[in-house]
């Protein structure tokens, strides 16, 4: 289980993140919303040990990771999707998937689940990351997570810019994820009703703060939507 627990975050003098507690378990979907800048990113890149909190702690599977770097953590189980998916726009499918490896145990090769998952991956192994569109580039982002076999998948956005059937697909990954693979997902979302079809539980961002969290089926819908909309 991942306990995040009172963070704050600061990006010089300007607080990000006011006491932010939330969990995640495995075997379940947890989604954050939240306006634009709400401070969603921060807190996954916090997860994820690419920004240092200044109070709080956040514990996986047991262990304190609050001080560890990024690839202690990715080394824990825990994998990250960031925002705008970061693949290498000139190495090939195959070689993106490859640089997951670095975290995975000595003598790794790619997982070849992946491509039962993302089948359109394995037609374009040897295409330029570069060259597929941005459903594709997303995809082999979360393929590319996943080959260093994380138990905590984190994922910013995964809906962003990204036509419905593409959506469907991931929303479906994502599912089996957690529920086939028994895997804990964190996902950030604008979007409610992705969200609500897919997360067992709902945190909802405001300037930092958590302003309203619980299980998907318990929140009062209409609440929900006014923190969201601008
Ligand atoms: N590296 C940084 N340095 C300074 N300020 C930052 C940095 N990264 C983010 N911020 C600021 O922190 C706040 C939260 O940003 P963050 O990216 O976490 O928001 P978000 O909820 O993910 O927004 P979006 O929905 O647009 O992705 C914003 O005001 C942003 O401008
Ligand atoms: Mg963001």
């Amino acid at each position: 289980m991942l306990d995040v627990a009172a963070i704050d975050l600061f990006y010089g003098a300007s607080r990000c993140l006011r006491g932010v507690s939330m969990s995640a378990q495995p075997g379940k979907v947890t989604a954050v919303l939240g306006r634009n800048g709400v401070g969603k990113s921060s807190l996954l890149r916090a997860i994820m040990g690419l920004e240092r909190v200044k109070a709080g702690t956040i514990t996986w599977e047991g262990r304190d990771v609050t001080s560890l770097g990024p690839a202690e953590r990715a080394r824990a189980g825990i994998g990250y999707v960031p925002q705008g998916r970061e693949i290498f726009p000139f190495l090939t499918v195959q070689e993106n998937l490859e640089t997951a490896l670095a975290a995975a145990p000595r003598g790794s090769s790619v997982d070849s689940e992946v491509f039962d998952l993302f089948p359109i991956l394995r037609q374009f192994l040897r295409r330029r990351g570069g060259d597929l569109s941005g459903g594709q580039q997303q995809q082999l982002a979360i393929a590319r997570a996943l080959c260093a076999r994380p138990r905590l998948l984190i994922l910013d956005e995964p809906t962003e810019g990204i036509q419905p059937n593409v959506i469907k697909d991931i929303a479906k990954v994502i599912r089996h994820l957690a529920r086939g693979r028994n895997m804990a997902v964190v996902l950030v979302e604008q979007y409610y009703d992705f969200a609500r079809d897919l997360a067992d539980t709902i945190t909802v961002m405001v300037r930092g703060e958590v302003a309203m969290a619980g299980p998907t089926d318990e929140l009062d819908e209409p609440a929900v939507r006014r923190l969201l909309t601008v």
